[in-house]
């Protein structure tokens, strides 16, 4: 590996002009990296702040072709929709997942009908917006329950694809949920809508602030470890990710992001497949917070972005890709 020594080999040599750092670069990051979420929320002309979110709002669906377009001119590949469904239309199963004019069936169709495929659009499977509970799935005796939550999954990803979602995004964490939603796809040809599995995610207290965005904080009982992943945990992440790709995952998430770098390379080390890195909300607050407050500069974003490349992530979720333009070079 090492080629010569000092003082004939000297590596501050690359490094003395920026023309020099820029050629010999080993990663680099554009626009083509990232998924940009959106909350949406009901009403007409809301842009509404997230108290725990530092610059992200929730649009109603009206307003977010503000968003779109921007994203659109700096050629953010996709969006991926969230709703901020109203208190009174949760229940315990979840039933307004499965309701073709809840908000993100309104704003995929809105988003279609307007914009066409000129942007991709992905949406969570998980029932963790519509319960009354917050759980993902189908609550019983305290527990989540696998193959019953499974079955609501289906319908809600073909109702989704329906709709004219292209990549479905399964964040519930059920085991199997993959190979029956992609059998259940195909079987109504819905062959092309892609599958972009969670498939390791683990059980983060890194989601506080998504919770808040989309209203599940103050109702989820209890916590999510009896599905989502123990972050003791590595070889699991491999097992998890043998089996989403075996039942037909196209892409695999990992998250959160930062605390989880080692589990990203893996990962990409071990499968040649699209590897993507979520940089979650508590990761992005606490970011966002020391910035406002002075504490690091704005250029740690960029830093802190730039390490799930060089981890080997094909594409990043982050609620800065709305601002691009003020954090790349
Ligand atoms: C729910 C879901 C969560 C996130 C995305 N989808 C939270 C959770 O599992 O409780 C978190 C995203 C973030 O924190 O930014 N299925």
């Amino acid at each position: 590996m090492i080629t010569g020594k000092y003082p004939n080999l000297r590596l501050r040599r690359n490094r003395k002009n920026s023309w020099s750092r820029r050629l010999v670069a080993e990663n680099n990051l554009s626009a083509n990296d990232f998924i940009l979420p959106i909350f949406l929320i009901e009403g007409k002309n809301k842009t509404q702040p997230i108290k725990s979110m530092p610059d992200v709002f929730r649009y109603s669906i009206d307003n977010i072709g503000k968003i779109i377009d921007r994203a659109i001119k700096n050629q953010v590949p996709m969006v991926a929709l969230f709703p901020n469904s109203s208190k009174k239309l949760k229940d315990n199963l979840g039933s307004e997942a499965l309701n073709e004019n809840n908000l993100v069936c309104r704003a995929i169709r809105y988003i279609k009908k307007r914009y066409k495929n000129k942007i991709g659009i992905m949406c969570d499977v998980a029932l963790d917006p519509y319960t009354s509970h917050g759980h993902d799935g189908i609550l019983k005796s305290g527990y989540v329950l696998n193959d019953e939550t499974i079955d609501i999954l289906i319908d809600q990803s073909l109702l989704q694809a329906e709709m004219g979602c292209d990549v479905l995004a399964p964040s519930d964490m059920m085991d199997g949920r993959i190979g029956k939603i992609r059998s259940a796809l195909d079987k109504k040809n819905f062959k092309n809508v892609q599958l972009l599995s969670y498939a390791v995610k683990y059980a983060s207290n890194f989601y506080g602030p998504f919770r808040d965005a989309v209203g599940s904080k103050t109702s989820l009982k209890g916590d999510k470890k009896t599905y989502q992943m123990d972050f003791k945990n590595n070889d699991e992440a491999l097992r998890e990710v043998a089996l989403d790709i075996k039942e037909g995952a196209d892409m695999v998430m990992v998250k959160p992001g930062l605390p989880y770098l080692d589990i990203i390379k893996t990962i990409k080390n071990n499968f040649k497949i699209p590897v993507f890195a979520y940089q979650v909300s508590g990761e992005y607050s606490m970011l966002a917070n020391a910035i406002n407050k002075k504490i690091i500069k704005k250029d740690a974003i960029y830093e802190n972005l730039m390490s799930f490349k060089r981890a080997g992530a094909n594409a990043i979720v982050s609620y800065y890709a709305d601002r691009l333009n003020e954090i790349l070079p």
